[in-house]
């Protein structure tokens, strides 16, 4: 069960980070150039459920995993081990993970023009440097540390 979650959450985790990572470094760059929001509008359509599904993958699977670093969950919060102290930095990163895509998502992209073509690269930019960070925390935890 253990190997099938680490499966699962590296699934996850490649298809929230690699499709971010194209988003911005594939996609954006030709579309603010142009000032032309399609190829975003374009992207977005076949990624946007594919990213939703890998977020709820992350979360279920994270929590899951959580289970095996943590420790009494009693006492996560008075005591943590080093590992708890990442995976509650790992919850703090997810929720603004979804405040900042979930700005994107509905406030944004539903009335993408090249006006906004900008605010919208800036949110994309931002969820591709947590979703970083939610990799290296992540290796972290197996590393036993980063230093
Ligand atoms: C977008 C969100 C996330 C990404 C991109 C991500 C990425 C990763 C990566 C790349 C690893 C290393 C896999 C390995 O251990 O070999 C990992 C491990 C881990 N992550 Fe996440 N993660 C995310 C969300 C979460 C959340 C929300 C939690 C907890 C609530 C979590 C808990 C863990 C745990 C406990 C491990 C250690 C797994 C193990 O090796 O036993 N992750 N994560």
């Amino acid at each position: 069960m253990y190997k099938l979650l680490v499966i699962l959450h590296l699934l996850g985790a490649a298809t929230w980070v690699g499709g971010h990572i194209a988003l911005v470094r594939g996609v954006l760059p030709r579309a603010l150039r142009d000032r032309d929001p399609e190829p975003v509008i374009r992207f977005e359509r076949g990624f946007g459920k594919a990213a939703l599904l890998a977020l709820v993958v992350q979360l279920a699977t994270g929590l899951a995993l959580a289970n095996f670093w943590v420790g009494p969950w009693s006492t996560v919060l008075t005591e943590p081990t080093p590992a708890a102290k990442i995976v509650l930095l790992k919850l703090a990163v997810l929720v603004l993970s979804v405040a900042v895509s979930g700005h994107a998502y509905h406030r944004i992209l539903p009335r993408l023009t090249e006006h906004n073509l900008f605010a919208f690269a800036w949110h994309a930019r931002i969820i591709t440097l947590l979703a970083v960070i939610m990799l290296v925390l992540g290796g972290a935890i197996r590393l036993g540390g980063l230093f």
